[in-house]
Formats: C-alpha cells, structure tokens, sequence
C-alpha cells in the first residue's frame, strides 16, 4: 500500500515531535523537511534520517507528490506557510495558536474549506487517555450538571529576566503570550471535556519583567540557560508572563483558570479540575494516567489509566495495557492517526481539532485581550 507523502516545516521541539509521532504510523512517510536555514534543515535531516532537506518550505508546497506538511514554526509564520499550503492542495496540520489575529484565522479556515483539504489544528493535549476518560464520563452523564471548572497551566522556563525565547517578542508570538502559547491549550480542553463553550470572561494579565535580557545569540526553546551575561542585550517586553480569567461557559456553569510561564517549580503542569452535580473530576499533565475523581458521599477515588476499565468512546484513545505510562508523544499520534484516516478515507469522522478551533481558540485570545485592556467582563459569542 502506498504511504501518504509528508513534510515537516520547522526543525526545533515540534518539528522532532511531529517528525517521531508520524513515524509511529503505518500509512504515513516523512520524505522532506523545511528549516529556517540550509545548516538547520540538513543537520535536523541528519539527526532525524530525512534525506531531502530545504530552507525554503515554498519548494515542498510545489511538489506534487507531498500530501501533507506539518506547521513547526514559530506563530507568525503559521498563517503565510498555512495559505499558500492549502491554496497548493496540501492537507495541513498546524501547530497552535492558529495564527497572529482572529481576522487571520477565519481566511486560513476559509481557504482551507474552499480548498476542500483537511486541516488539523494541534491541540494535542486533549488525547491524552484520561482526559478523554473525563469527557467520555462527562457524555454518559456521569458528572451531572456542570457547575464550577477551574485549574491552571503552570511553568518556570521564563521565570528569570535572562529567559529568552521567540515568543517573548509579540511580532513573532502575537500579542498573548503566557495565554496564547499555554492557556489556549487550557481552553481548548476545558471545552472539549464539558462541551460547553465560555460565553463571557473577564481577564487580567502581568508582565512581570518588563524589560529582558534578549541573547545576542540564536536560542531555540528551553535552549537559553546556557548563555553567558555578556551575551544578552535589554530590551522592552510587550508580551505577558501571567495571566487570571474569570469565566462563564454555558448558560449556568462558573470558572476560573490562571496561565503563568513564571510559576517556580512548574514544570508544565496543565491541571483541570470539573466540578459537575454528581462527581468531581481532576487531571494534571504532569501525572497523566492518573484521575482523581471526587465524591460527596463516598471516599474519593484515583483511577489509574487501564484500557480495559476505560468507557468504551475514550478507550480508543489508550494503546497500551493498564500499568504501561502514555504522554505526551503519545497524545500526538492519536492526533496525527486520525488526521491521516481523514486523508486516506473522506467518510471517517472527524476526531481531530480543527480549523474551526483554531478560530475559536484566536476568538478566545482576542477577548483576553480586549477584556485586559478594558479592565472588565466581555461577552464572547
Ligand atoms: N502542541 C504543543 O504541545 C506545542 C508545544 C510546543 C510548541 N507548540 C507550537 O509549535 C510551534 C513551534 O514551537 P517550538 O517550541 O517547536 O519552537 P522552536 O523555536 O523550538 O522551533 C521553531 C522552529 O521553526 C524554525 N523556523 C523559523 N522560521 C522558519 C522558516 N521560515 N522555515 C522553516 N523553519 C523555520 C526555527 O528555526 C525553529 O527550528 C509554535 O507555534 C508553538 O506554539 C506546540
């Protein structure tokens, strides 16, 4: 059976993750990678074991025998890599957040539906087995009415003025950056779990260091802590470090979430917490096969990932026995599985984050922004 055709535009932490998640399916072939230099292409294709390398992604898009690219750049360059691909007929499966503006993600989302390709937007986090485990939970009703949500996504890379990273700088990252980089994927889950959408919200965000010691030197993430004082330059921060929202979801249901990259000690600590009539369900990424469910009438219990325990819609979604860890990798190939399904066979369901969310989620992000600026609550629909 002939292998779908695919390519990897980008060569830092996504691009290695993409590149080894496509390589755990059958029907799928990495035949090319783009980077943002020739040495970069040709040494991530060395590492990686891709033999043909660029450093102009364009050159991929022209080929007809590329299918599909995978989008590992940073966020301002999502939507010029993503319109030309779909206008060239290629499947696309985008890093997140979707692009730099909400007017950006809508033309992508139309181009794309005119152009009839798939398209992916990668919110990865959610297929984890037992957040799937919650939602499915949530569907059989076993949580009740939905009542109060709330939780967190928590790290320390940029905790010190001497963290430096793209998205530091808002040309590249967007105007958001703790809420877009990390609080996006908290949005995202909380919808996907409760199936309810945040109608209203209410944010306030931080800058702590208002000014950064940016390295005169190229850093790729998590990559800055080597550096030395005289290497740095201080420049002006217009990208938040922090952020705490308030919101509604629903008719009825109340919330809260906060998304920091300079809470010490956090290491990449998404926590989910729902709080429904009937149980109580709590996830974090940092332990992920387990789920704490709370009762009020009953001991509260942890349940440990175990397909065979697991209710039937979200057992799909855990490829390994009970006992046997699955993370974040993982997660990105059940993304990545399905979204090539979709490619092979037009009639398969769509059980991938799409354009649509995309948008949704920049929707989200602009409402942040606009509730921020103006110092109060702000309607989303
Ligand atoms: N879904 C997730 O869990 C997750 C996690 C981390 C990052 N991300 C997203 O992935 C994207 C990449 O983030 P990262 O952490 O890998 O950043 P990174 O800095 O590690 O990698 C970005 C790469 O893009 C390359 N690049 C820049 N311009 C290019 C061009 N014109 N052509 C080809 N390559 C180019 C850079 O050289 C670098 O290798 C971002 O949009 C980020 O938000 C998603």
């Amino acid at each position: 059976m002939a292998r779908i055709k695919t390519a990897v535009i980008g060569t830092g932490f996504m691009g290695r993750v993409h590149t080894e998640a496509i390589r755990r399916l059958p029907n799928v072939e990495v035949v090319a990678v783009a980077g943002l230099t020739e040495e970069l292409a040709s040494s991530f294709g060395r590492q990686m074991g891709i033999p043909r390398t660029t450093a102009d992604y364009r050159e991929l898009l022209q080929d007809p025998e590329i299918q599909a690219v995978h989008i590992c750049t940073p966020n301002a360059l999502h939507y010029p890599i993503a319109k030309q691909a779909v206008e060239a007929g290629k499947h696309v499966l985008c890093e997140k957040p979707m692009t730099l503006s909400l007017a950006e993600a809508k033309e992508l989302l139309e181009a794309a539906r005119k152009a009839g390709v798939v398209h992916c937007l990668n919110h990865n986090l959610r297929y984890y087995p037992m957040v799937q485990q919650m939602r499915a939970m949530r569907e059989a009703g076993e949580l009740g009415e939905i009542l109060v949500v709330q939780g967190t996504y928590s790290q320390d890379w940029l905790l010190y003025d001497t963290d430096w990273n793209w998205r530091i700088v808002s040309k590249e990252n967007g105007p958001l950056r703790a809420m877009g980089d990390i609080g996006s994927h908290w949005m995202d889950m909380v919808q996907h779990v409760t199936g309810l959408r945040i109608s209203s919200l209410c944010a306030d965000l931080m800058t702590f260091h208002k000014t950064r010691k940016r390295p005169k030197v190229d850093v790729e993430t998590f990559a800055g802590k080597t550096l030395r004082p005289e290497d740095y330059e201080e420049v002006p921060i217009d990208t938040e470090d922090y952020g705490a929202v308030l919101i509604r979801l629903g008719e009825r249901a109340r919330g809260c979430f906060t998304a920091s990259q300079v809470n010490t000690g956090c290491k990449n600590r998404l926590q989910i917490e729902i709080y429904g009539s009937k149980l109580g369900v709590m996830w974090n990424q940092e332990r992920p096969d387990e789920l704490w469910i709370g009762q009020r009438n009953s001991p509260n219990q942890i349940i440990v990932k175990d397909p065979a325990l697991m209710l039937e819609t979200a057992r799909s979604f855990a490829d390994l026995p009970g006992g046997h860890g699955e993370g974040y990798d993982d997660a990105h190939k059940q993304v990545f599985r399905r979204f090539y399904r979709k490619i092979e066979d037009p009639s398969a369901p769509v059980e991938f984050p799409t354009f649509e969310d995309g948008v949704r989620g920049m929707l989200l992000l602009e409402k942040i922004l606009e509730s921020a600026r103006k110092g109060g609550w702000v309607d989303v629909e």
